[in-house]
């Protein structure tokens, strides 16, 4: 591991964390099971909803969203460009293209809603909603929108598990909420993932996908079901295992208290870094209790050279990180869709811009302190 003193993100686990892992490896059943099931049930419940589908990542999440709504070769989906690139490699793998959408201001990171409906075609099947940093994307709003042309709303919901906010909880709004449990995220249980859909049926079209579309489960048989099965779609092995359920468990049981720590961090960097001039700090006026605060991102004035800045951090032991490279203008991205530096303007001031600074549950004030200091002390440096 690093020697950081202040680490970009650092998961949460404790005895509890343990203990459910070695319950799991002495149960004499690792994969798919019991306790995900359970884990399955919380999740759902902590989130008001009728059902919910573990999986083995948050991109399996979003390619079985891609799967189920049977999104293909000639459709578009129209999603930011200012995310991770799961969503768009999980619909370019589909057959179908991804079309980039610009985000809203300096301000407001996530996708923008005029800018989406300008993009819409007789093609589009779906729009991808990306909550950015746990900060609700204008969901009212993009329901709305695909609502009014009859295309389905995913909402990338990786950056914010069991989060409510004036739209609804993040994750329920759309269609099809898929989350992220990778190690750096909010609830991490290493690699995992979860589904929700609004339709029951298509819930249940997505539990079918997660494991070959078979009829019947290795767990059936294990109990002792009938050892022969049917394949009834072309689905793939999505599968999460009890261990990573196990973790997600204590990890959910422990996310209301973690949030809050989150908050008084964000509400310490929010007090002590507007003071700065030329900083930017996006989502500033965002209600600090209506987020789930998975990234602290800042903007560098126009001209910083950032990886300069980020150097004088790191020689502080501060870690940061930069959300994201945008997706239009990675190689294989420009090479198959022809994007390009120009096609969205707002993205791209703000990616050249960007840098997220240290944010989890257990950063003290000390350490919240110290990125303060270092921060203003690489803004003075000559
Ligand atoms: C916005 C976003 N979408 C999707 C993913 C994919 O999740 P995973 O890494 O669990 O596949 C991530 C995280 O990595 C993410 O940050």
């Amino acid at each position: 591991m690093s020697d950081w003193k202040v680490p970009l993100y650092r998961p949460e686990i404790g005895a509890a964390e343990a203990d459910a892992v070695a319950d799991v490896l002495r149960s004499g059943w690792l994969s798919t099971g019991p306790v995900t099931q359970d884990f399955e049930t919380r999740y759902a419940d902590a989130l008001g909803v009728h059902g919910a589908v573990a999986v083995s990542n948050g991109t399996a999440a979003l390619h079985l969203a891609v799967l189920a709504l049977g999104i293909g070769p000639g459709d578009e989906v129209v999603m930011p460009s200012l995310s991770f690139v799961s969503a768009a490699a999980t619909v370019t793998l589909a057959g179908a293209t991804p079309v980039f959408a610009d985000i809203a201001s300096a301000h407001d990171l996530c996708v923008d809603t005029d800018d989406v409906a300008r993009r819409i075609t007789p093609r589009t099947k779906a729009i991808v909603a990306m909550h950015y940093g746990g900060y609700a994307a204008d969901l009212t709003a993009l329901a709305e929108l695909a609502r009014s042309h009859g295309i389905a709303l995913i909402e990338d919901s990786a950056h914010a598990p069991a989060t409510r906010t004036r739209h609804g909880i993040l994750g329920t709004v759309g269609d099809i909420g898929c989350y992220s449990f990778f190690a750096t995220k909010n609830l991490a249980t290493g690699e995992g993932g979860m589904v929700v859909a609004r339709d029951p049926a298509l819930l249940a079209r997505i539990r079918r996908l997660r494991s070959h579309a078979l009829t019947s489960s290795a767990q059936d048989r294990h109990r002792g079901g009938p050892s022969v099965y049917d394949v009834d779609g072309f689905g793939l092995n999505y599968r999460p295992t009890e261990t990573s359920s196990a973790l997600g468990r204590v990890q959910l049981a422990g996310l209301p208290a973690a949030q809050a720590r989150r908050r008084a961090v964000v509400r310490h960097y929010r007090e002590h870094l507007a003071e700065l001039p030329g900083i930017t700090l996006p989502f500033a006026d965002h209600p600090v209790e209506e987020s789930a605060h998975h990234l602290f991102p800042v903007l560098l004035p126009e001209g910083t050279n950032r990886a300069e800045f980020q150097d004088r951090l790191k020689a502080s032991g501060i870690q940061t990180g930069v959300h994201y490279p945008p997706s239009h203008l990675f190689t294989a991205y420009r090479e198959r869709f022809g994007t390009r530096r120009g096609d969205l303007p707002v993205t791209e001031r703000v990616t050249d811009a960007q840098l997220s600074l240290p944010l989890y549950a257990g950063m003290g004030a000390e350490e919240t302190a110290l990125v303060v200091e270092a921060v203003r002390q690489a803004w003075t440096a000559p």
